[in-house]
């Protein structure tokens, strides 16, 4: 596993325990020798560890058994079509951000650190918290107040991190977890450069799932902090280098309409936060990603884009989906859904196109807001 941390924008060599570019202040990416490419093969591991391989990691792998999650053809809501859900909600602790956690965790042991923090809109505290637990080490974790769903709150607690609710938005949130973390303490956000090596591992799953009905045509993913689609992409384009795939799919990502900077950003070419997201899909209202410029760059190298869907349109995905296929999302998720619905009503998708909806978390996440969509 031999590998460096680059910047993306300025292609210098970062140390291993970097966030971003001391330089240039730029988003860092695992780079691979030629060497681990010429020697991947599968190891007999559950899950993501399958794909260690390609894995930023020493010997140590903490873990839930993450990954390996099904993928359901959509065929009562779009029928004669080639729609799928990638159903991350099955994950450990129930959303996609256990693939990266097992990671990035693996690398605080592996770094020797006691201490983990975060900031979140819910998942990854609770996922961060989990695997805190497994590998004992403490977590701290910076959420904003009043503004995730109880159920994420209630999992860390249970995991035992130490909450901090913080006045302000995600965005604030985060903030002050770069202005006050100490060394001791290893950052587990996602603009940690491992945690989208763990999360890479979806393209591969899917890769394998859809390889007997042509590839993967089309993955379409929801953006908040906007790391996880470049994650996605990144896997892709891994597995074609290594000839495991002949083809790219195109990469779309869905903000919501009331949280969109990364939406706004494509279609301008210039990013400028939102000062006050708002959505009803909590996990996804951030104003300010810190991944916007690799969510962009995965957009259009792969010649898709990033759409956005309102409240109303990502609720009636949310209730249809559990209603005609008995698959229960989170609200962020299911603007997947309604982004592909859309497309199918434009004509916008062929018929014999494979398309993925990622459904990064489950509908359990947040009851309140699934019984308004039931009766919406
Ligand atoms: N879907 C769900 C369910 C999420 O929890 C998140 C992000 C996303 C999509 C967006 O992924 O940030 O990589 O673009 N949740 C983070 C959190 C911000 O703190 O749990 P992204």
């Amino acid at each position: 596993m031999g590998f460096s941390l680059k910047c993306i924008e300025c292609h210098s060599t970062e140390s291993e325990q970097a966030y971003t570019c001391s330089k240039c202040k730029g988003l860092l990416e695992v780079l691979y020798d030629k060497e681990a490419f010429s020697s991947y093969e599968l190891a007999q591991k559950p899950g993501i560890w399958k794909y260690s391989k390609l894995f930023p990691c020493g010997g140590i792998a903490i873990t839930l058994h993450e990954g390996n999650t099904p993928l359901y053809h959509i065929n009562n809501l779009f029928s004669g079509m080639g729609i799928h859900v990638k159903f991350e909600g099955l994950n450990p602790t129930g959303s996609f951000k256990d693939r990266g956690m097992a990671v990035g965790m693996s690398k605080a042991i592996e770094f020797g650190f006691k201490k983990v923090v975060c900031a979140s809109t819910g998942n990854t505290s609770a996922s961060m918290a989990a695997y805190a637990a497994k590998a004992g080490v403490m977590p701290f974790v910076y959420v904003p107040k009043g503004k995730i769903a109880l159920p994420k709150l209630a999992q860390a607690l249970v995991y035992g991190a130490k909450i901090v609710q913080t006045e302000g938005t995600f965005d604030d949130a985060l903030r002050k977890v770069f202005g006050s973390t100490k060394p001791d303490t290893y950052i587990l956000n996602s603009i940690n450069p491992y945690r989208p090596e763990g999360q890479k591992t979806l393209a591969f799953e899917l890769s394998e799932q859809l390889e007997e009905s042509g590839g993967v045509d089309t993955v379409v993913v929801p953006v908040g902090n906007a790391a996880n689609i470049s994650a996605i992409w990144k896997g892709f384009k891994e597995y074609k280098q290594l000839g495991l795939v002949k083809k790219l799919p195109r990469m779309i990502g869905v903000q919501a309409a009331g949280a969109n900077p990364v939406y706004k950003a494509f279609l301008s070419g210039k990013f400028e936060p939102v000062a006050n997201p708002d959505t009803i899909a909590s996990a996804i209202r951030i104003g300010n990603p810190v991944s916007h410029v690799k969510a962009i760059a995965a957009a259009k190298e792969s010649k898709g884009f990033i759409t956005q869907v309102s409240d109303a349109e990502l609720l009636n995905a949310l209730a249809a989906l559990a209603k005609h296929e008995g698959v229960f999302c989170e609200p962020a998720s299911a603007t997947t859904v309604a982004a592909v619905a859309r497309m199918v009503q434009n004509n916008e998708i062929a018929k014999d196109d494979n398309v993925v909806c990622v459904l990064t978390g489950n509908g359990l996440k947040d009851p309140e807001t699934a019984a308004k969509a039931a009766t919406h």
